[in-house]
């Protein structure tokens, strides 16, 4: 087996809420406790200093450095994309700096995303290779029809039309979960285009179907994670090797945590 053909190694972390704690918030950086003193309510503080508090102590972990080195690029490529085109708006969006977090510093060459919903925190990781993962709690209030018609792709949308309405609402956050953890892969974020991202049905194995209009990854190993019957999970990982995925439950992470 060539080196090029070994399974890459991607780890899973997943944090529940109640891990959340005073302490974490050493690890952040300044303009991260300036974002976390402007949320207005105490679940998104939890859920984002989790999130950054994960990532730095991970990081730290695997670049055998301090968790302080470690720092990161926020990237957005949908703005980049928009200002080589020279279409509005720019590197720093609306509300300045944004994006997908990327290690640099001590721990350049690291890979990661986050993502929040809930009571649940991921951190997905991988050395060199994209990861985009995504948690959504299934709700039943929301406009899902209208979600549907603005997010699924024409084929999603008829097989989504199809089932019988108790499945709905865990269908359209199964594709959901699928779609934008390979838009966060991208970097793109919901501005490269749910519509434009088609996957296969949520009751068969997570894969991507096409990318419409360009843009998307050359390759992309998809698969959905289990949170319970509450939430939809997905992680896509940009390669064309295999994975071999570790997934971290939440008593571990809390470990980690209370380190
Ligand atoms: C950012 C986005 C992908 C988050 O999705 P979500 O379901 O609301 O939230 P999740 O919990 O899954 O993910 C949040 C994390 O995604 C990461 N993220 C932010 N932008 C990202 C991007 N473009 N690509 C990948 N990851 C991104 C951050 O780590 C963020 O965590 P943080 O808030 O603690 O910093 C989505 O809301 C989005 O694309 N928003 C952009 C809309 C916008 O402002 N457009 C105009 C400028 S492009
Ligand atoms: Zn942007």
């Amino acid at each position: 087996m060539t080196l090029s053909s070994a399974p890459l190694d991607t780890t899973v972390w997943w944090a529940h809420t109640s891990a959340a704690s005073e302490r974490l918030l050493r690890l952040l950086d300044r303009s991260e406790r300036e974002r976390q003193s402007r949320f207005r309510l105490q679940a998104d503080r939890d859920r984002h200093l989790l999130g950054r508090a994960l990532s730095r102590l991970v990081l730290a972990d695997r670049a055998g450095c301090a968790p302080e080195e470690v720092t990161f690029d926020l990237r957005c490529r949908s703005c980049e994309e928009k200002s080589r085109t020279g279409a509005e708006g720019g590197r720093s969006g609306p509300e300045g700096p944004h994006g997908k977090p990327v290690p640099s510093g001590a721990a350049r060459g690291w890979e990661i995303s986050v993502s929040h919903s809930g009571e649940w925190v991921a951190l997905a990781l991988a050395r060199e290779a994209p990861v985009g993962v995504d948690v959504e709690r299934i709700s039943e209030a929301r406009d899902l029809a209208g979600l549907a018609g603005y997010s699924l792709a024409d084929d999603e949308q008829r097989a989504w039309n199809a089932l019988p309405e108790k499945d709905r609402a865990g269908a359209f956050f199964g594709y959901w979960a699928r779609k934008e953890a390979l838009l966060k892969a991208t970097g793109l974020g919901l501005s490269g285009g749910l519509r434009r991202v088609a996957v296969s049905r949520p009751d068969t194995e997570a894969r991507l179907l096409s990318w419409e209009g360009g843009g998307g990854p050359g390759a992309a190993w998809l698969s959905d994670l289990d949170r319970g019957p509450e939430y939809r999970s997905a992680l896509a990982v940009l390669t064309d090797r295999e994975v071999a995925l570790t997934v971290h439950p939440p008593e571990r992470t809390a470990d980690l945590l209370r380190r």
